[in-house]
């Protein structure tokens, strides 16, 4: 240490005050930090502090320092999630408040019912018809614009809503008879030759084409087009709900099979029923809306 007594040596080039260390001739000039940067050295330590005592700092034996604000990370993801359930509900409000040709025109509320359906699709639609909506074996493909009980937005809506044979009270419904009972085996075969040639072009066959007018136009239609009211299928289109077979068609006109769908009135809000209708409209078969009358 320099003698306190002595005046403290200089540099004799800068005449800046040394600290009188001095290694092989070279001499430490005494430059102290400079004031503002010991200010601010000052402050930090000051704010370290003060976050010590607010905010969970220091580990503890048992865990940590919890801080005088209580605040912990679940505590702001919680409030995240709040937010993001806030605009969720702000949505579904909305959803709720406008009706499908509304939502269909809001680019944003459209963008949020598609999405939102899609899930929703995934939970409780996909065991029937398919995670894609393609649908299967007695399950239609929604996608397509082949529709057995109509494709514009009210319709998907009103089947969603109250189902097919359904326990909805105003379920759609209706029944194909079973012919097995009322024509003989050799009848029906000729039905069925007639059936597919419908859609085939090949096979007609003429006491078949005739007791198709008796029997089966009242529903089909006399080309076979189908009849949503009575959500029998286009039979002249070659999709088919069940198989497009000779075996399968017989099948059907012994002993059809009447398709079941649930109403989920009862099992989902409206809203979420409006963002399916949405989601099942958006895939590609959907139909513009039939003018009001
Ligand atoms: C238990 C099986 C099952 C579930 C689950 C199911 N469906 Fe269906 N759905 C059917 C059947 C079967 C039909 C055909 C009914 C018929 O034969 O007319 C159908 C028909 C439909 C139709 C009418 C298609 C047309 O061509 O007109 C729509 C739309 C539809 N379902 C949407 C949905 C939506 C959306 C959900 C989920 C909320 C759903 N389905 C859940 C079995 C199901
Ligand atoms: C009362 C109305 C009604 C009458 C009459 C009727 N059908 Fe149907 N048919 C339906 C309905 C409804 C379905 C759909 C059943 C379902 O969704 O499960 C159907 C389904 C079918 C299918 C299955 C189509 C597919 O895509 O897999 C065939 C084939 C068919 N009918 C043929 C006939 C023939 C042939 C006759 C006359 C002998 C006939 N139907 C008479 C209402 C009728």
């Amino acid at each position: 240490m320099a003698d306190p007594k002595k005046p403290a040596p200089r540099d004799e080039v800068t005449g800046v005050e040394t600290t009188g260390h001095e290694w092989d001739g070279i001499e430490e000039l005494n430059l102290p930090a400079p004031r503002w940067w010991l200010l601010v050295f000052l402050l930090t330590v000051i704010w370290a502090v003060g976050y010590w005592v607010v905010y969970p700092a220091w580990p503890t034996l048992s865990g940590n320092t919890k801080g005088s604000a209580g605040w912990t990370s679940y505590k702001k993801l919680a409030h995240e999630q709040a937010e993001i359930t806030e605009r969720r509900g702000e949505f579904a409000a909305k959803i709720k408040s406008h009706s499908l040709e509304e939502i269909q025109q809001d680019p944003e509320l459209y963008a949020f019912a598609v999405a939102g359906g899609k899930t929703m699709f995934k939970e409780n639609c996909a065991a029937c018809h398919g995670t894609g909506a393609q649908g299967g074996h007695g399950y239609p493909n929604l996608n397509d614009d082949d529709w057995l009980w109509g494709g514009d937005l009210n319709a998907i809506y009103t089947t969603i809503r109250q189902g097919v044979r359904s326990t909805h009270a105003d379920t759609r419904n209706s029944q194909m008879p079973a012919f097995g009972e009322m024509l003989s085996r050799d009848q029906v075969s000729n039905i069925a030759d007639h059936v597919l040639s419908l859609s085939s072009g090949q096979g007609d066959n003429a006491e078949g084409a005739a007791l198709y007018q008796q029997n089966c136009s009242s529903c089909h239609g006399a080309e076979g087009k189908g009849n949503r009211q009575l959500g029998a299928p286009n039979l002249a289109d070659a999709i088919w709900l069940y198989k497009g077979d000779k075996a399968a068609v017989m099948q059907q006109i012994n002993h059809p099979r009447h398709g079941v769908m649930p109403n989920w009135d009862t099992r989902l809000p409206d809203e979420t029923i409006k963002q399916l209708t949405i989601y099942v409209h958006s895939l590609g078969g959907g139909e513009k809306d039939a003018p009001k009358q």
